[in-house]
């Protein structure tokens, strides 16, 4: 595995490799401290971020290594220097490059040009650092890959395409429930075998497993007043959740937008691992930057 940008093109033995290596450096984090030593990312954001900047950094601390932030608006790039130049310089000091960016093409540019590993760390199209740990998420509350559902409701955005490639990946069955103006793109849509498209909530969780939002306006989308008053019936709320089977746990990749796509309730009730995702963004990257330098 050269970069990891989009789970269509990871095979199904290396991203459930990758979820076997986080369970397992999760559970014996002591026998990987110095696995990382005198490697550093470099962390290029075009974009805001908490989880993943903090989840990157603080991981490649944990395994001896080190990850630079490198704020695109701070650099040469915010005075036109090439991605060309900026990729291949990047990699002459550093030893992997994860990005965040606004278009899913600039990525594809950064990994034509760079010459070490790199990371998809969220675009207009792809979210899959989101998606490989949220699987793993799933598997360690006890959601079973390949035959239990996930059901996604709200905007057909970037997570909801990484998680239909990570269901499409582990042969899960995964429901994705927007209104017709929001569904996911129709590239992603066509490539799966394992999503079905309905527009109704209820009908939606009636069989879930597992239940996902994310925020109904992503980062440099248009059109929020009119996106809001669409999403309204796809909020997940107490009577949303009533249903769904008892046993369903909720999920949202965060931030979230309380009282919009999820309320207080849902969010702090039982049902939530929501922050148990959170967390295990730190341990799925550790691991896949393992993989990625071949150090797993
Ligand atoms: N879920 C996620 O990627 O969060 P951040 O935008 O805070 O990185
Ligand atoms: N869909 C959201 C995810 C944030 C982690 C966005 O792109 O803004």
């Amino acid at each position: 595995m050269q970069n990891f940008i989009d789970i269509a093109d990871i095979a199904t033995d290396q991203f459930m490799d990758i979820i076997e290596t986080t369970d397992d450096l999760k559970h014996n984090k002591d026998a990987y401290r110095e696995t990382l030593e005198d490697q550093t990312l470099l962390m290029l954001f075009e974009k805001p971020s908490t989880r993943t900047r903090i989840s990157f950094e603080a991981g490649m601390t944990e395994l001896g290594g080190h990850g630079i932030y490198f704020y695109s608006e701070r650099s040469q790039m915010s005075r036109g220097e090439s991605l060309k130049d900026t990729a291949i310089v990047i990699s002459r000091y550093c030893d992997a490059i994860m990005a965040r960016l606004y278009s899913h093409e600039k990525m594809q540019a950064i990994a034509d040009h760079a010459t070490v590993p790199v990371i998809n760390g969220l675009t207009d199209k792809l979210h899959p650092c989101q998606a490989l740990s949220d699987f793993y998420s799933l598997q360690e509350d006890g959601f079973e890959l390949g035959s239990d559902r996930l059901v996604y409701i709200g905007d057909g955005n970037n997570v909801a395409h990484s998680l239909m490639q990570a269901a499409d990946t582990t042969d899960t069955p995964m429901t994705v429930c927007t209104p017709e103006e929001d569904e996911p793109a129709d590239a992603i849509l066509e490539a799966s075998d394992t999503t079905e498209l309905v527009h109704d909530p209820e009908e939606a969780v009636a069989d879930a497993d597992a239940l996902y939002t994310d925020v109904w306006v992503s980062m440099g989308d248009d059109g929020a007043d009119a996106k809001r008053d669409r999403l309204q019936p796809y909020q997940i709320n107490m009577d949303l959740l009533a249903a769904a089977p008892d046993h369903v746990r909720v999920m949202h990749c965060l931030p979230a937008h309380r009282g919009e796509e999820i309320t207080d309730a849902v969010m702090d009730s039982d049902a939530s691992i929501i922050y148990e995702q959170a967390e295990n963004r730190m341990h799925t990257q550790q691991a896949l930057v393992l993989h990625l330098l071949d150090q797993a």
